[in-house]
């Protein structure tokens, strides 16, 4: 009997141990980990998985193949408290139901191009025009079909203090009206400094355009009802690109100085935002492309830094691509029910999209978005967590 008692103290006290070692919101001591799990499937009966990634400071992010999408992110606190930082959904059927690319993988050609319409190679091409800003057709997104709806092939992979999934893509030559068959190599990888990455690479057969963006929609305070206007913003950026009534930049790479685009200074996002200035006016708020500083070719440089004053969180985003999209949650307007049944209401999130110019194609002084066979694409962001 006394085997049995000390026995099973001992089980108390490893489960105790166990327990305690596990992921505790409040001291954010945990066991990094990554679970492989099928979040369900498509209408087409393929499998969807879905990986849930944890980091030593207990901050988790979770991926799915559908979409090579971001689920949810959750980072602490100034008190150490974790909580979801993302618009989306809460299961696989939810996220088919997504028009607003929360949490997306987007391309072929992330944001807009005039008219649907570019010439490459004296060839000219017609992409879907899925989206009217002002009325005024244009490509969006990588067109009806893009690659935030298509089933990526995700590999997890763990290695010294991180971890991570690497989801596949190959999209096939005239998919969307593209020429040319891609294959996609998107990576998000979670470190033990609380560090977050996307990375995307690309090869193709043959000349092609694209400009694969991250999509998704951050609200730092971790309660998705409430407002961004409060958030404090950063862009390391001296100039922007004025568009027309599209939205499609006009050629201009104009000042921000003196502006209320100018955030080269900790801006609250609500400050200025209503003021009579014509690109707010033209794009409904904020939402724009900024063009950054970085000025060596593909090197790794911060592009903006998000501060919500309430919870203390920051998020710093760094990334080897010539600009970022700031765009402030404009056509949210309640009619997407997302995560805890949340209707998502106007300017409730805000996106922070690194990128090639927005309609780069049709605009000679934007750095080209072409890829040709041999070349590889290559676009890094990382988002790095914080709280003070
Ligand atoms: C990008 C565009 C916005 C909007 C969103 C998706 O952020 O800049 O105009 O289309 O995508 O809703």
């Amino acid at each position: 009997m006394k085997l049995f008692h000390s026995t099973s103290t001992l089980l108390t006290a490893l489960l105790m141990i166990l327990a305690s070692s596990c992921s505790d919101p409040e001291n954010n001591e945990a066991q990094p980990t990554l679970e492989t799990s099928v979040y369900g499937t498509l209408p087409d009966e393929q499998e969807v998985k879905i990986f849930t990634l944890t980091n030593a400071n207990g901050m988790t992010a979770k991926v799915t193949e559908y979409g090579a999408i971001l689920v949810s992110v959750t980072s602490a606190d100034k008190n150490g408290k974790q909580a979801d930082l993302t618009h989306g959904y809460d299961d696989l059927d939810g996220w088919l139901t997504n028009t607003s690319y929360f949490g997306s993988s987007v391309g072929r050609f992330g944001n807009r191009i005039a008219d649907g319409k570019f010439t490459l190679d004296e060839k000219e091409y017609q992409l879907a025009t899925n989206n009217d800003p002002g009325g005024i057709p244009c490509h969006l997104h990588g067109g009806i079909k893009g690659f935030d709806k298509v089933l990526w092939k995700g590999e997890p992979f763990e290695t010294k203090g991180a971890r991570g999934v690497k989801f596949t893509y190959v999209s096939p030559d005239g998919e969307e009206g593209y020429p040319g068959k891609l294959t996609v190599e998107t990576t998000y990888t979670l470190n033990d400094k609380d560090e977050l990455s996307w990375e995307t690479q690309a090869t193709t057969d043959a000349p092609t355009i694209l400009n694969i963006v991250h999509h998704s929609y951050w609200n730092l305070s971790g309660d998705s009802s409430t407002s961004i206007n409060d958030h404090e913003l950063t862009l390391f950026a001296d100039h922007y690109l004025p568009t027309n009534a599209g939205l499609i930049p006009t050629g201009e790479k104009a000042p921000v100085s003196g502006t209320p685009l100018d955030f080269t200074e900790a801006t609250p996002i609500g400050k200025r935002v209503e003021e009579d200035f014509e690109a707010l006016k033209l794009g409904g708020g904020y939402d724009h492309a900024w063009v950054l500083r970085g000025d060596k070719e593909g090197e790794l440089t911060k592009a903006a830094r998000l501060h919500d004053p309430k919870s203390g969180r920051i998020l710093e985003i760094l990334t080897n691509q010539p600009a970022i999209q700031f765009y402030g949650g404009n056509f949210l307007d309640g009619k997407a029910t997302g995560k805890n049944g949340q209707k998502y209401q106007y300017r409730t999130a805000l996106c922070l999209e690194t990128e090639g110019w927005p309609d780069a194609p049709n605009n000679p002084s934007a750095p080209s978005a072409v890829l040709r066979p041999g070349e590889t694409y290559h676009h890094i962001m990382v988002h790095r967590f914080s709280a003070e």
